[in-house]
């Protein structure tokens, strides 16, 4: 009977050390498959912070060859301006060699009056005062009109600090407006009316990339001649931002997967299905959301809200 107890006895310490082996062996086996799974997730944040970037960084392809001309136009004029200003300026030098003389050798006062109205004539100085005050002041609205150019590039570029910052969204939109201009100017007419709203706090780099992909798309959506609504306002729940088209809508169909990643209905090397997935990622960091209607051959309107937590007064 005592062997009998000692067989049941090892066979059930056998049995629970096998037990706990095996409960060892998978604890090993699931920290390693966690661990897995955290760099996986890790790697999936990394590639996604990518595909923003790239996105980006494509989109900011298409507005460099419009920017270019953008700046290009101004840069135009301002040295044609400059070479005017040299050639006046001869005139003046001209001018002032042939008074000389008489200046200090004359002195009846009448012939210097009369030598004084005649080389005036002659170098036609009234004229070309007149035209340098024109020139610097087109001049001067190239050299701002290149500045601001700049500085809207470099809001979009901007790759964002890691905090949030206090932002004006009105002005987040003129900078997108300003980029866009060299695609939109001959297509679509844009009406603003951005109201007064509160500062809130954001990404001023990615905001800016969600308005401009809303306002891009509203332009490819129109005909010739289309008109773009932009419209701010502080509502009941936080602060609204509209863009509104009458381009050719949207179908119900295709309503339904205008967030997925990579759907377009644009040809290949036009679109690549990304801005508005990514730009509801950005708004949903900013704990906002994007809404949409449309009307098929009316028009769509895009309104991004975010919500009065994000909204710091004064
Ligand atoms: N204002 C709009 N009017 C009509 N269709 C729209 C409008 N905005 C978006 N869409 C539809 O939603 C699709 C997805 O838009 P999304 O911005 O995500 O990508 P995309 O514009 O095609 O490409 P990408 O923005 O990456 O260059 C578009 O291809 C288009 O069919
Ligand atoms: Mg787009």
């Amino acid at each position: 009977m005592a062997v009998d107890y000692q067989a049941a006895y090892e066979r059930e310490r056998t049995m629970r050390q096998q037990a706990e082996q095996l409960l060892e062996d998978k604890s090993r086996e699931l920290y390693t498959s966690m661990q897995t799974l955290e760099q996986t997730l890790d790697d999936l944040k990394a590639s996604q912070n990518q595909l923003v970037q790239t996105e980006k960084m494509a989109s900011l392809g298409v507005l460099a060859a419009g920017v270019a001309h953008e700046i290009n136009n101004p840069i135009g004029y301002i040295t044609s301006n400059f070479n005017s200003l040299q050639e006046g300026l001869k005139y003046i030098q001209s001018f002032i060699a042939d008074m000389q003389p008489s200046i200090e050798e004359e002195v009846d006062a009448e012939k210097i009056k009369n030598l004084w109205q005649q080389l005036l004539k002659k170098y036609d100085l009234v004229y070309l005062l007149e035209d340098f005050i024109d020139l610097s002041k087109e001049t001067s609205e190239g050299l701002a009109r290149v500045k601001q150019i700049v500085a809207d590039l470099r809001a979009f570029t901007r790759e964002d600090k890691a905090e949030k910052s206090r932002v004006d969204i009105n002005d987040i939109l003129r900078g997108s407006i300003n980029i866009l201009e060299n695609q939109t100017k001959y297509h679509a007419n844009i009406v603003t009316k951005l109201t007064e709203i509160p500062t809130v706090m954001g990404f001023a780099g990615k905001l800016s990339q969600v308005f401009t992909n809303l306002i891009s798309n509203a332009n490819q959506a129109v005909d010739d001649n289309g008109t773009i609504h932009i419209f701010t306002e502080k509502a009941d729940d936080g602060i609204r931002i509209s863009v509104q088209d009458n381009g050719h809508g949207i179908s119900e169909d295709n309503m339904k997967n205008l967030f997925t990643p990579f759907f377009t209905t644009k040809p290949i090397g036009e679109g690549t299905g990304l801005g508005l997935s990514i730009s509801h990622g950005i708004i949903e960091e900013h704990g906002g959301e994007i809404l949409v209607s449309s009307k098929i051959d009316v028009g769509t309107m895009f309104t991004v809200l975010i919500p009065l937590s994000q909204i710091v007064e004064g």
